[in-house]
């Protein structure tokens, strides 16, 4: 049997197991998915042993993104866009390492609404929102801007992007007076509870809200925009499906319906 993990730390509560077993079912697959803690100085050996030891591939969570694009020997494209892997598996050639992140948002956005022409604002600047740029401005929206608490790493951020679309970068302070067509959360401000200082003008014309959290509790940032009387609001478990399902597809050629194993899991909240 083809064996697979997630690798992270903390990562009791990671809902990939679950998420990897619905899919095999669903396409009748032979495998199995479990959860591996890596310490926190020591994702390489934890990676590394599981695939010696047989593994076939494994997604890296928290806080090992980053060391795990160091740790492949291959790199797709949007891996080295993202600056981050999330996705290992073992070819002739060796570690492959491969980033589903942005795939799984727009996979996940596209089922909402469209993107193509659109205005995006994308809220954060690390290494969430540095994921997802790339896809979507594949999307080929009017326009991509990444505002963030620190001025300076958004406009970073915006820069290292250029070349792939329309994408300029500011603080949280630049946004006033601005409207957008969708408002993406993609800062870790909900994990501590907090709410990002917004201006009013943001909602005003009525964006969809995303948020690539998501929890048992309405997060903070769709607590704003549903106060604000947005009416479309998403949080990121649909981005947690699709973006499982994006490596499923790599692991074994097959795509899953991400649609009854999302409903599965919003169930189990
Ligand atoms: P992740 O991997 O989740 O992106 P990260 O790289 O530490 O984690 O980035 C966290 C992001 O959330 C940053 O954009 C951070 O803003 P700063 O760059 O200014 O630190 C943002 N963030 C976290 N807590 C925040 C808060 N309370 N208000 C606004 N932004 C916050």
């Amino acid at each position: 049997t083809d064996r697979y993990a997630v690798i992270g730390n903390p990562v009791a509560h990671s809902k990939s197991p679950l998420i990897h077993a619905a899919f095999a079912r669903q396409t009748g697959q032979k495998l199995v998915y479990e959860r591996l803690e890596a310490p926190l100085d020591d994702f390489v050996d934890t990676a590394a042993q599981f695939l010696a030891m047989g593994g076939s591939g494994c997604n890296v969570t928290v806080p090992f993104k980053e060391e795990a694009f160091r740790f492949a020997n291959l790199l797709s494209d949007r891996a080295e866009l993202a600056g981050a892997v999330n996705t290992l598996w073992l070819d002739d050639e060796g570690v492959v390492g491969d980033n589903t992140d942005g795939a799984g948002l727009v996979a996940d956005l596209l089922l909402h609404t469209t993107l193509a022409g659109k205005r995006i604002l994308l809220l954060g600047a690390g290494g969430a929102a540095r994921g997802v740029i790339a896809p979507l401005l594949d999307e080929e929206p009017a326009s991509l801007c990444i505002a963030n608490r620190s001025a300076d790493k958004a406009v970073a951020l915006a820069g290292h992007f250029a070349e792939l679309g329309e994408v300029a970068g500011m603080g949280l302070a630049g946004l006033d007076g601005q409207s957008f067509d969708l408002v993406i959360n993609a800062t870790s401000a909900s994990l501590a509870g907090a709410s990002l200082p917004l201006p009013a003008s943001l909602w005003q014309t009525g964006p969809v809200a995303y948020d690539m959290m998501y929890g048992t509790q309405e997060t903070p940032f769709l607590a704003q925009a549903r106060a604000a009387g947005v009416q479309q609001r998403l949080d990121g478990l649909g981005m947690l499906v699709a973006q499982a399902a994006e490596a499923f597809y790599l692991w074994r050629g097959l795509r899953p319906d991400t649609a009854p194993v999302l409903t599965e899991l919003r169930a189990q909240l």
